[in-house]
């Protein structure tokens, strides 16, 4: 019979227990699927009596995980602790550097520390397995790293933060504030106490990061992505892009363009009738465009024990059949330097919502600052009914919305700055990427 595969799982939370339970629960499964016999061979969190749903005495215990990562009595060590330095980052270089394989959900530490960890588990001769590290259960490291071996990616895009994808879409249904769809999503557990690191974009960097080295065979930078959060979507932006025949997302979108890699985190229009405007709620989509296969678009739970356990399994069972894909889809020595795009030189189309004095020429002023930046208009509406609750009164700004076509990064800030300084326009105005899909 094969020889077991063993396991040291250290943090038990929401996804270490689930993937512990789904263990004990696929045992029989799990050996049929991968050939070996999968155990459980030490486990390791912060407090041995909790209750996890599973009974844990009857497994070696370990408080701390760099011990369970080194112990000889385990072949992989599963880490599901999370943070980006601490007790995770440091029980990951043990394990490697004890040649033992790693599974892991952690984006932040990948994200931040990827490169290194890849070259040591090079250096091992062992293999980092991260599938539940982005996008929870939805296979989008395995679709990256090896079906899509054949194809040149020339974009890698998604939705990649739940909590984002709940509050838009909670927004829009509802008729409802940020605010108050946020306040209530932490109150159904939808949302963390502390939503910064979601809404401010920061999760879906971390993921993005991991996504475009694999797509474009570079090594990891979330340091070099453009970066913007929900919470500045009003409803008068979630209206009118309705009217408009757009839905917005809190898309992640990397491509390759001749500058260098454009990797960019914001809220974004994308077209009504897409296949990613029609993902809503907690779910995620990672999707890309390829030479050979067009567009793929994959869309699942991106959080949540069972989801994201099932792709930690999945990485397990991998590493029990023996596959050894290298951690970076490629060997170190044919990973590529990163080359940042300079976001300036990003070409789209452009939602702009102004608040504009209601007299003679105000238009005419705007489309006259968007033609000496070298804009062309798609339209130019003025929407008094966008101003939430009521009309805006006259003499007071008046919403108006301007979709641009393709133009640049630089010449949209320039516009925007000269709009500002002619004092046509009252407050910051709102500035939503179109994204070509
Ligand atoms: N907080 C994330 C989300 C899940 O809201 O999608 C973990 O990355």
């Amino acid at each position: 019979m094969a020889e077991t595969l063993r396991l040291g799982i250290a943090g038990l939370g929401t996804v270490g227990a689930a993937t512990a339970k789904m263990i004990l629960r696929q045992g029989n499964t799990l050996f049929s699927r991968s050939g070996r016999p999968i155990e459980i061979a030490g486990l390791s969190a912060r407090d041995r009596s909790r209750d996890r749903g599973f009974d844990v005495s009857g497994f070696t215990w370990f408080d701390d995980a760099s011990e369970l990562a080194a112990s000889p009595d385990i072949d992989v060590f599963v880490e599901l602790i999370g943070g980006e330095d601490g007790p995770a980052k440091a029980a990951v270089e043990v394990a490697l550097s004890a040649r033992k394989q790693v599974v892991t959900a952690n984006k932040a530490l990948l994200a931040a520390h990827g490169d290194a960890l890849a070259a040591l588990a090079d250096a091992s001769g062992v293999s980092i397995g991260f599938e539940a590290a982005v996008a929870g259960g939805i296979p989008a490291i395995k679709t990256l790293r090896e079906s899509l071996s054949g194809n040149t990616v020339h974009r890698v895009f998604g939705i990649l933060n739940g909590t984002c994808n709940y509050i838009l879409t909670r927004m829009e249904r509802e008729d409802r504030p940020f605010a108050e769809i946020l306040k209530d999503a932490q109150d159904l557990g939808y949302a963390e106490a502390d939503p910064t690191f979601d809404i401010d974009g920061h999760d879906t960097v971390h993921k993005l990061a991991i996504l475009a080295s694999l797509a474009f065979g570079t090594t990891i930078h979330a340091g070099e992505t453009h970066c913007e959060g929900i919470r500045d979507i009003s409803l008068s932006d979630i209206k009118a892009a309705k009217q408009l025949g757009y839905r917005i997302k809190l898309l992640g979108v990397a491509m390759r363009t001749e500058g260098g890699i454009e990797q960019r985190v914001h809220p974004t229009m994308v077209p009504a009738d897409s296949p990613i405007a029609q993902v809503d709620g907690v779910l995620n989509a990672v999707a890309c465009d390829t030479d050979a296969l067009g567009q793929l678009m994959l869309v699942g739970s991106g959080a949540g024990g069972d989801a994201t356990a099932s792709a930690v399994v999945a990485d397990i069972c991998d590493i029990a059949r023996g596959d050894r894909i290298p951690v970076l889809g490629r060997p170190l020595a044919d990973v590529e330097p990163y080359r940042r795009a300079r976001m300036r030189a990003h070409e789209g189309g452009y939602y702009l919502r102004l608040s504009v004095y209601d007299r003679p020429g105000g238009f005419a002023q705007i489309a006259s600052r968007m033609a000496e930046a070298g804009i062309s208009l798609e339209s130019i509406v003025q929407k008094r009914d966008l101003i939430e609750g009521a009309t805006a009164a006259e003499g007071e700004p008046q919403p108006v919305v301007l979709i641009t076509h393709t133009t640049t990064e630089a010449a949209i800030r320039a516009a925007i700055q000269s709009i500002a300084a002619d004092g046509a326009a009252s407050g910051v105005p709102q500035c939503i990427r179109i994204e070509t899909l």
